[in-house]
C-alpha cells in the first residue's frame, strides 16, 4: 500500500514513449515556429509534465506561460462555462501561442480556451496535447499537435489525476478495480 505503481492494471504509454512522442512533436513545433516569436501556454495542473518535458525538447527559445482555469461547480463541464482561476501574465498580442494540455476529453477546456487567448490579439493561436479522446469530445477542437488518440477510458499518471492521485507516476495506464471501490 501507498506505493502509487501498484495501482496500475496496465501500462498504456512509458515514459521513455512519452519523451520520444514529445521530442517528434517537438521537432515539428520547431519547424512550423522557425523565426517567429512563440509562447507555449500550459493549463494547470495537468499540464505541468507536458510542460516541462515538451519544454526540453525544444532547443529554441520558447517562453512559458500558464492558465488556470475551472469548470463551474462539479460535474457540470458541460454547461460549457469556464472561469479563469489564474491568468496568464504576459501579454500574448502579436504572439504566435501553442496551448499545451496532456488531454482532451470533451474538449470544453481547450474549445474555451483557444477562442478566450484568440480574442487577445495573438498572431496566432494553436493546440498540442499528449492525449485525446475522439468518443468523449463534446466541442469541436482544431488540435494541430497530438501525442495519441485514445479510447474512451480513464487513465492517469503523467499529470493525469484520480481525486488529485497518481499525477507523478512517470507512466500513463489505467487503474486497477480495488482503486475505485
Ligand atoms: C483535465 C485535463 C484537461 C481537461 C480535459 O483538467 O487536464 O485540462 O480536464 O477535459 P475536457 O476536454 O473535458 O475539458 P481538469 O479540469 O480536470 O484539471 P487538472 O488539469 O487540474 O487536473
Ligand atoms: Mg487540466
Amino acid at each position: 500500500a501507498g506505493h502509487v505503481e501498484n495501482d496500475l492494471v496496465e501500462v498504456l504509454f512509458t515514459e521513455k514513449q512519452i519523451l520520444d512522442r514529445l521530442g517528434e512533436l517537438a521537432a515539428e513545433i520547431e519547424r512550423d515556429y522557425d523565426g517567429k516569436d512563440l509562447v507555449i501556454v500550459g493549463v494547470l495542473r495537468g499540464a505541468v509534465m507536458v510542460m516541462a518535458d515538451l519544454a526540453r525538447s525544444l532547443s529554441r527559445h520558447v517562453e512559458m506561460d500558464w492558465m488556470a482555469v475551472s469548470s463551474y461547480g462539479s460535474g457540470t463541464k458541460s454547461s460549457g462555462v469556464v472561469r479563469i482561476l489564474k491568468d496568464l501574465d504576459s501579454d500574448i498580442t502579436g504572439r504566435h501561442v501553442v496551448i499545451v494540455d496532456e488531454i482532451i476529453d470533451t474538449g470544453l477546456t481547450l474549445s474555451w480556451l483557444t477562442s478566450n487567448l484568440g480574442s487577445r490579439g495573438p498572431a496566432s493561436v494553436e493546440i498540442c496535447t499528449l492525449l485525446r479522446k475522439p468518443e468523449a469530445l463534446q466541442m469541436p477542437v482544431d488540435v494541430k499537435y497530438v501525442g495519441w488518440d485514445i479510447p474512451n477510458e480513464f487513465v492517469v499518471g503523467y499529470g493525469l489525476d484520480y481525486r488529485e492521485r497518481y499525477r507523478n507516476l512517470r507512466d500513463i495506464g489505467t487503474l486497477a478495480p480495488h482503486v475505485y471501490s
